[in-house]
């Protein structure tokens, strides 16, 4: 079977490199071409040494391939998207800038007017467990955010059965690569250890997202999303709270979310609540449903590795259903623990 011909935009930042890992285990695909702005002309390997096995120097310019992943930051992706998209190729964008359905909310939440309006209602949000069949079919693929997935998986069951009122709240941890590699104060290891805190308090960006998706589920969810940065490389902890519509006993809860990701190879719903640990390296989500019995609140537990399922492992999936390849081919490999 020949190999599909695959490319990165972007390796030199923590998703695009992240991506290269996965690609250069993955048995029926072949990365050609990576690109890089301040890395170009450089060994792969010299500029990211565990990625050394891949000989690959660092281009300005992608070169010749069948499918294309960006993971350039939001608005400079859908500049160098849409020409692509328009030569015919698949595209994967881990940036935000095909996932928001209405081109109006971005001068809102991103800061720029959207250049390419009628291409969102090409792409398809790229959560398998949601939009298995969609992604199958499309050309272009807007890869969902580290956040977003944690907290859509962790209430999917719940919303789609319409068992829980429309106040919402979540609550993530999240690691310091999920800033991504440029260098910011807050990303200082004398500012990011041993230091916790709540930021976006007046709205993340994930939260559209996260909101579109719910509600494309059902109901009218009025969703409080607060993030918080906690010194760890990388990872992602959420809590969600809900009220029930009606009392709900702790294992019929837990068969809910069985039932539902029963067939996901990537959901897991486990029966302790899990430690980011568990996910690292991995494209996996899992999943800790529970009631708070003296309150009758449910809480809904996520974790992943926000550059595996929340990023680089949850786009090889979706290329493995939009190039009809088995879905776990390349992500089978077990998390690194501890
Ligand atoms: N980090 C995460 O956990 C995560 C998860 C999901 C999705 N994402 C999304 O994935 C994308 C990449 O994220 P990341 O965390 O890998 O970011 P990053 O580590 O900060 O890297 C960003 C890359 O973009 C390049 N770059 C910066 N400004 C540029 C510009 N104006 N034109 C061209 N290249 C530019 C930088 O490369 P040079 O310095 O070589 O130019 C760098 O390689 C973003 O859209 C992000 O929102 C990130």
């Amino acid at each position: 079977m020949n190999k599909t011909r695959v490319g990165i935009i972007n390796v030199t930042g923590y998703v695009g490199m992240e991506l290269a890992r996965y690609l250069q285990q993955h048995p029926h695909v072949e990365l050609v071409s990576v690109t890089g702005r301040s890395a170009a002309g450089k060994r792969l390997g010299d500029v990211f040494p565990h990625l050394a096995g891949l000989d690959l120097t660092i281009q300005t310019e992608l070169g010749d391939v069948e499918l294309a992943f960006s993971a350039m930051p939001h608005k400079e992706s859908a500049a160098v998207v849409a020409p692509l998209v328009e030569r015919g190729l698949k595209v994967i964008d881990l940036s935000a800038d095909f996932r928001l359905k209405d081109a109006g909310q971005y001068p809102a939440w991103y800061g720029f007017a959207h250049p390419q309006p009628p291409l969102l209602a090409d792409a398809v949000y790229g959560l398998p467990e949601l939009h298995r069949r969609q992604i199958a079919a499309t050309s272009l693929l807007a890869n969902p955010g580290c956040f977003p997935t944690g907290a859509i998986l962790a209430l999917a069951p719940l919303v789609k059965a319409g068992l829980i009122s429309d106040d919402i709240i979540v609550d993530s941890k999240t690691g310091v690569s999920g800033a991504g590699r440029g260098l910011t104060l807050g990303s200082h290891y004398a500012e990011a250890n041993e230091d916790t805190t709540a930021y976006a308090l007046e709205g993340h960006r994930h939260l559209p997202e996260i909101v579109q998706e719910l509600t494309a589920l059902g109901g009218e969810p009025r969703v409080t999303f607060v993030p918080h940065l906690v010194p760890m490389a990388r990872g992602i902890l959420t809590t969600c709270y809900a009220t029930p519509k009606e009392t709900t006993g702790r294992e019929g809860l837990r068969q809910l979310y069985r039932d539902f990701y029963k067939n996901e190879p990537f959901v897991r719903v486990v029966t302790a609540p899990p430690h980011t640990k568990h996910t690292w390296g991995s494209n996996l989500c899992l999943v800790y449903p529970t009631v708070d019995a003296r309150t009758d609140r449910l809480v809904i537990i996520s974790c992943l590795d926000n550059l595996g399922k929340g990023a680089a492992g949850q786009a090889v999936q979706n290329m493995n259903l939009m190039l009809g390849l088995l879905e776990t081919a390349g992500l089978e490999a077990p998390a690194v623990y501890p």
